[in-house]
């Protein structure tokens, strides 16, 4: 009987998701132009952000309240729009912007990203590269395009297979730190 109970539940659920207008155009659904930006408590945590933008339909992002930091999830598409997003998550939370995925690479969603924090990661990131580096005896040009020196380097060039290698074992130890802090949960 419980069971019958979720499963009409979840087709009911389903069915009202789906009775929603979904599109970009915010008088589709009943909403006018002052109604932006807004942000929506989607689940505990978890936001739905929109800006209005030219020639009058919607940018949407999406940003988590971590425990010691923001997640966004799609920027918005001018810097000033960006900087607007974050002024309002700042009103959500005070915790620092630590995170950003990229889920859609046009420009409606990513050409605000100059105004992001530019330290997003990026102690982490040196202190990967830095161990990195200590550990094989290598220095930053084993992997990546640049010279010695560094006084040229293209960082984010896939070019070098040592790199390709090195993010799979970078995937690997960051899963299975991932699958102990789990184990520690329980
Ligand atoms: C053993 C290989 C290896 C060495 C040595 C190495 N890196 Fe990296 N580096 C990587 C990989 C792999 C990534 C991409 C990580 C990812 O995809 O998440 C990366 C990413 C980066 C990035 C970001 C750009 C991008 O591709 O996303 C910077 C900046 C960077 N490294 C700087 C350095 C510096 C500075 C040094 C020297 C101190 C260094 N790295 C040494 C493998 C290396």
């Amino acid at each position: 009987m419980r069971v019958f109970a979720i499963v009409a539940l979840a087709c009911l659920g389903v069915a009202t998701v789906n009775a929603q207008v979904r599109t970009a155009f915010p008088e589709k659904r009943g909403l006018k132009p002052t109604d932006f930006p807004r942000t929506i408590e989607l689940a505990d945590n978890i936001y739905g952000y929109e800006d209005l933008r030219n020639p009058g339909f919607t940018t949407v992002s999406l940003f988590v309240v971590g425990a010691d930091g923001v997640l966004i999830a799609d920027g918005q598409g001018s810097p000033d729009a960006t900087r607007r997003m974050l002024g309002e998550i700042a009103k959500v939370t005070a915790k620092p912007i630590k995170w950003y995925i990229v889920g859609s690479d046009h420009g409606d969603h990513t050409a605000g990203n100059s105004v992001l924090p530019k330290d997003i990661t990026k102690a982490a990131l040196v202190d990967i590269m830095k161990n990195f580096c200590f550990t094989m005896d290598q220095r930053c040009s084993y992997c990546h395009v640049a010279t010695d020196d560094l006084s040229s380097a293209d960082f984010p060039s896939d070019e070098k297979e040592t790199k390709k290698k090195a993010r799979e074992l970078l995937r690997l130890i960051l899963a299975s730190k991932k699958d102990v802090e789990a184990s520690k949960q329980k």
